[in-house]
């Protein structure tokens, strides 16, 4: 009978009975790999291991267990998901070529394009996230790739991600999506057709905010090209951080859920909140995309956004220093309560982002649901003071 996938994150990649019954795949701290003769090191690179950059048991560990819960052909592993984003845009671009990539895209992604792809004479265009199979029509003969992200960085818009792949599929066209937020626990790229997946597992994989790693999974016809372009970019996630991405993983479907309940009782509540303009969650009716939502996944995680009604940069400062539990940082994913306040609209170059103001970005983590909203109470009272 084929195990189900808590089972699945509990055991996949553990291999006690080589470690002498260590439950977990230790670290190994390995640059050179010595070979026993010759005749071995002859093999390279058709043997297990070789050389630290291109992989260790411990990066073995990490990487079959990501693609067995993604159900990907393979996986690869990076020092970090933004590093996972330019792997799979290297892959499969060359100078001359044309990207499309989702105007909401994480940030540093889209500066990694400004600043790396068009350097190099890739034709880099950003679409409106909700386009559907109207991304079509911005197909060009040299179009080689269709990056997605849902639900978008920021302003948490779930693309059609069914309908952008079809698209693409039918003109030859290769596709890769940032599935960090969703991660194979509520939605699988790949069966969906995607060719790859990308994320950063610095996020809900590792789930501790103390592990800087990314990892891409592909379909059988992508690995080749992401797997030499990863080795090539002399891309690797380090000994510890693997050894943390996977015993992150034994945890992952214990945390997820906790994470989603605690974001939809907070989301809840917070669309109710005078201050409130407009909740960002894609689980929710008001956030652009919920019908995809439903349609591609079986979750949400623990990461929205809310606008927030007209206010100013002080009444903000005076929000987000006084919270007692959530903190004021860049990630989310941890175990750890975050905000990251926003303003997306000069960020958008395909399509303007109608809303005005600020928005704030909540990462709600594994404390008591209650004390967060207290926390969040005060934040909101301070706002509008
Ligand atoms: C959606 C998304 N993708 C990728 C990344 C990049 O991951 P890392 O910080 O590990 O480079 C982030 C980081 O915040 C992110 O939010």
């Amino acid at each position: 009978m084929a195990k189900k996938q808590n089972t699945i994150l509990t055991h996949t990649g553990s291999k006690p009975s080589e470690y002498h019954g260590a439950v977990n795949v230790p670290p190994h701290r390995m640059s050179t790999i010595v070979f026993r003769t010759y005749a071995e090191f002859e093999k390279v690179p058709n043997v297990p291991f070789s050389y630290g950059r291109a992989g260790t048991p411990t990066t073995a560990a990490f990487e079959e267990a990501i693609a067995e819960i993604e159900g990907a052909y393979r996986s690869v592993s990076t020092c970090s998901g933004l590093a996972a984003i330019l792997t799979a845009l290297v892959a499969f671009t060359k100078t001359g070529d044309h990207v499309l990539m989702p105007d909401n895209c994480y940030g540093p992604g889209r500066k990694t394009c400004e600043e790396i792809l068009r350097k190099f004479g890739v034709d880099v265009e950003y679409y409106p996230p909700m386009i559907g199979a109207g991304i079509a029509a911005l197909f060009r003969p040299n179009t080689q790739l269709v990056f997605m992200e849902a639900p978008g960085s920021l302003t948490f818009e779930v693309q059609d991600i069914g309908a952008i792949n079809k698209a693409a599929k039918d003109a030859g066209i290769k596709t890769a999506i940032d599935n960090s937020w969703g991660t194979p626990l509520f939605m699988k790229p790949l069966s969906l057709g995607i060719d790859v997946s990308v994320m950063a597992a610095t996020k809900y994989i590792s789930g501790h905010s103390d592990v800087m790693l990314g990892v891409v999974s592909t379909n059988e016809e992508s690995w080749p090209a992401v797997k030499r372009a990863a080795l090539m970019l002399g891309l690797c996630g380090g000994s510890e951080e693997l050894y943390l991405g996977t015993r992150g993983l034994r945890t992952l479907h214990v945390r997820l859920p906790h994470h989603q309940k605690s974001a939809l009782d907070l989301a809840t509540w917070l669309q109710e909140q005078p201050q409130v303009k407009r909740l960002l969650h894609p689980a929710f009716p008001s956030c652009p995309g919920h019908e995809n939502w439903k349609k591609y996944y079986s979750g949400s995680s623990g990461t929205f956004g809310i606008i927030l009604h007209e206010t100013n940069k002080e009444k903000i400062a005076k929000m987000l220093d006084g919270m007692s539990i959530f903190r004021l940082g860049f990630s989310w994913g941890g175990f750890e309560s975050l905000l990251f306040p926003e303003q997306p609209q000069p960020i958008r170059t395909a399509e303007a982002w109608q809303e005005t103001g600020f928005s704030l970005r909540i990462h709600v983590g594994l404390e008591d649901a209650e004390d967060l909203k207290d926390d969040l109470a005060g934040g909101l009272k301070r706002l509008a003071s």
